[in-house]
């Protein structure tokens, strides 16, 4: 039996506070991280000769045994041990002796916890980074496909104007750039080393800090060590990051679960991605989609949880911070599911759009009206005047009961003859084609667009 670190008390309530006070039950998920820390923390220590060069060989040797016995399933994790670190250093002790209580010097569980968790972030960074290069990757492809496919543009979920399917899958492929720069960034700015700040001052030994920080892949150490352990503002960033990324995800969702009904009869989710119901025989749920939308409330909860547990604690490491890692573990293994999972659906063979049920509705709701105001006030009528005109033309076709783009060059001259050779603007290829403005929806600049993703993925998978 080891003896206990922390607490007292009756054998009940003693169990009751073991198990409340220990993380082992989640932060085993860390064990590689702090094995490769260990092992470069002893090597750093041997070459600056704080231990012997046989204490390093022999720690390294029982780390290395320890991995694979947690790999293989074969390592007996203990609440008395409290947290993987306790339990690795535990192991190793057992395995290599007095070499294993020798690795512990000039270092303290505090800048251990928050060197292994900054390492398994950054991965995480640089692992949801990839899977946000390959969805866009995957939404530029089947825009290059549909430059000139109608659909109409929304604002209020109201038709709006006609816009191209690619222009609409790019909007999307922005934002998820935008989240892939965020994750980037987040990872450069914490991609340093708190260890050797032990508790929370440094150390009296000559340790060096850089060569266990190159020795981990980062690309320095943190300037303060109170800060270094006492602050988890990677972890939140993490957290933000997630949290935006899913936002996006959720939206496209809830498009799509709007596309795919019946009501709108736009787009269709492969079968791989819907479920039927148990009594309606004729249902096909987005399941996976709908999913995805709702797990955005699992990551918004992390990041308020770890905002809430870290406002207030004062320097520097505080117990509290143990609850900094549950929260990110699953937001990190929720948005990569929903990544992975969204790519596979939106990028299916058997996921389409239908082009006719858009151009259809790209036909009712009057969506031209602005391009006969346009025209109108390309012809000098002051703009408000345009706009007045083209009202009065809405409000003729609903006469009719016909749609703007179905009047004709009479019925334009019946509502005022300044419209009478408008009738070329009321065409919806036409409406969406023009709108040329860079960024907008016309052809050519949609063009642009993907030419600027691509430019973009070429840059983002050499970084
Ligand atoms: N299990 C702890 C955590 O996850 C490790 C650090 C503990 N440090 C301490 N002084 N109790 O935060």
């Amino acid at each position: 039996m080891s003896p206990k670190l922390w607490g007292d008390g009756s054998e009940e309530g003693g169990a009751l506070l073991d198990e409340f006070n220990a993380s082992i039950g989640f932060d085993r998920v860390l064990y590689k991280e702090d094995i490769e820390g260990s092992i470069a923390h002893a090597k750093m220590l041997a070459a600056q000769g704080i231990i012997a060069q046989s204490d390093f060989a022999a720690i390294k040797r029982g780390l290395t045994q320890i991995k694979g016995e947690i790999d293989r399933g074969e390592f007996e994790f203990k609440t008395a041990d409290e947290d993987i670190h306790m339990a690795i250093e535990r192991r190793l002790t057992e395995i290599v002796g007095d070499a294993g209580k020798r690795l512990h010097t000039a270092r303290s569980r505090n800048d251990q916890a928050a060197l292994d968790f900054r390492l398994w972030c950054g991965r995480q960074n640089e692992a949801i980074a990839k899977a946000l290069v390959k969805l866009i990757e995957t939404l530029n492809a089947i825009a290059k496909e549909h430059t000139a496919t109608l659909m109409p543009g929304f604002t209020h979920l109201r038709r709006a104007q006609p816009i191209s399917l690619a222009f609409y899958l790019l909007a999307y492929a922005a934002m998820f750039m935008r989240d892939f720069e965020r994750f980037e960034s987040s990872r450069k700015r914490n991609n340093l080393s708190p260890l050797g700040g032990a508790a929370l001052a440094g150390v009296s030994y000559p340790i060096d800090r850089r060569a266990t920080a190159k020795e981990l892949g980062f690309s320095g150490v943190t300037m303060n060590a109170m800060d270094g352990a006492g602050d988890r503002d990677f972890a939140l960033e993490l957290l933000f990051n997630a949290s935006l990324a899913q936002t996006h995800l959720s939206r496209f969702c809830e498009e799509l679960i709007l596309w795919s009904s019946s009501e709108f009869g736009f787009a269709r989710i492969s079968d791989r991605f819907t479920t039927g119901s148990s009594i309606m025989p004729q249902k096909r749920n987005p399941d996976a989609a709908e999913l995805i939308r709702a797990k955005t409330g699992r990551i918004y909860g992390s990041l308020i949880g770890l905002l809430t547990v870290m406002k207030g604690l004062p320097l520097a490491y505080n117990k509290d911070m143990q609850e900094d890692k549950e929260g990110v573990f699953d937001a990190v293994k929720t948005l990569s599911d929903s990544l992975a999972i969204f790519t596979e659906m939106i990028g299916d063979k058997d996921t389409t759009f239908n082009a006719e049920a858009m151009l259809k509705a790209c036909k009712r709701g009057h969506l031209v009206a602005t391009d006969l105001a346009d025209a109108a006030a390309k012809k000098g009528l002051p703009f408000r005047d345009a706009h007045h005109l083209a009202r009065k033309a809405v409000a003729f076709a609903e006469q009719k009961g016909v749609d703007l783009s179905e009047l004709t060059k009479d019925d334009l001259a019946r509502v005022d003859r300044r419209l009478a050779d408008l009738a070329p603007a009321l065409d919806v290829f036409e409406s969406m084609n023009a709108r040329k403005s860079e960024g907008g929806t016309a052809i050519d600049a949609v063009k642009t667009q993907i030419a600027k993703v691509e430019a973009w993925l070429q840059e983002a998978k050499n970084a």
